[in-house]
């Protein structure tokens, strides 16, 4: 394995799936694009192989993976369906949704990899090179994002050789991702909660229910206590710079992360101005967020001072991952 040295790199094609698929099954570690973010993938039934995925990250054990497979029987050999879930399975697999969900009798998806938890949440991803990997490999793939704990996720295999090189076996480079927000996340409980704002919007995901999602109770989103997604702590999502939200003028040397074309006093002072999107695009805002976020910590800017950003749509996963950058550092 190549830790220490740097990490290869290659593009996306028919050798590179081939290469990550062998080295998954030799219990390697492999980032890949998937449409959301960029994914950290190890062999979910290899507990040594989801180890060595943790220490590469430096991610706290507590915190359980998503398991990736290629298809809905797949999914169903490691966890049960309800009505519900099967509902949403069939509307938005693969795409941009993972499923909390109770674990079969035969799960063969390490403890490791779920925490203990006697639930496992699975994804289908919809990205061609991901879906290349798992039917190669043919076996659920445990996939954080690629990304060491704490920073924020990666939309490009350039973002992931800068935390991950040296520390995993290979990277696999598809370009920028499409949604760029990580999944949105449904607890398949007695009735569906969401458990993280993601790249499926929420209205969505209730039109097919028939009802509204429930909300998590409020600690689950704290440093504290025990969370119902326990990796979402409340200042995760950090970029090295203070994070400030809801600017409304810029005070001299901040940095401004604007959305759409609304004026704002104090701009011909601002260090450094982005737009996640001047005409006002959710989808498009989404997209360039991670990086606007990283490319700003590039420039060393001390504070990004950001715009108000409607909270409908996928403005709801853009404003929990601000939410999170900010937490600590207001
Ligand atoms: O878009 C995505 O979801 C990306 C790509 C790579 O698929 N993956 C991703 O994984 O964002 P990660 O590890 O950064 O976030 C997974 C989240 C964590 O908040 C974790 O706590 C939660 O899923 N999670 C995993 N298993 C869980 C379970 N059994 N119950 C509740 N939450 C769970
Ligand atoms: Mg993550």
């Amino acid at each position: 394995m190549n830790v220490g040295l740097k990490t290869p790199i290659l593009p996306a094609g028919e050798p590179a799936a081939a290469a990550a698929a062998h080295s998954l099954g030799e219990g390697g570690l492999v980032a890949f694009p998937t449409e959301t973010v960029y994914g950290l993938g190890a062999d979910a039934t290899n507990p040594a192989a989801i180890a060595r995925l943790y220490q590469a990250k430096g991610r706290p054990a507590f915190n359980p993976l998503i398991a990736h497979v290629g298809d809905i029987s797949a999914a169903r050999q490691i966890a049960r369906f309800d009505d519900a879930a099967m509902a949403l399975a069939e509307a938005f697999w693969p795409g941009p949704l993972t499923l909390v969900l109770p674990k079969t009798e035969g799960c063969a998806v390490a403890e490791l990899a779920t925490a203990g938890l006697d639930t496992v949440a699975i994804r289908i991803p919809a990205h061609p090179v991901a879906r290349d990997i798992l039917r190669l490999f043919g076996r659920p793939v445990a996939a954080p994002s690629a990304n060491l704990s704490g920073h924020v996720s990666p939309t490009t295999a350039a973002h992931v050789e800068s935390d991950l090189s040296g520390r995993i076996d290979l990277i696999v480079d598809g370009g920028a991702v499409a949604v760029g927000v990580e999944s949105t996340i449904v607890g398949c409980f007695d009735q569906p909660m969401l458990l993280r704002p993601g790249g499926l919007a929420r209205t969505e995901i209730e039109r097919v229910l028939g009802r509204a999602l429930l909300q998590p109770p409020v600690d689950a989103d704290s440093d504290s206590g025990q969370p119902l997604a326990p990796g979402m702590l409340a200042s995760h999502y950090a970029p090295r710079a203070r994070v400030r939200l809801h600017a409304d003028r810029i005070e001299p040397g901040e940095a401004l992360l604007a959305f759409g074309l609304g004026a704002i006093s104090g701009i011909d002072a601002a260090s450094a101005v982005m737009n996640l999107s001047a005409r006002g695009d959710l989808a498009e805002a989404a997209a360039n967020l991670f990086g606007f976020l990283r490319a700003l910590d590039a420039k060393g800017v001390r504070t990004i001072a950001v715009m108000p950003i409607p909270d409908e749509g996928l403005g709801e996963a853009i404003n929990d991952r601000l939410r999170r950058a900010a937490v600590g550092r207001e």
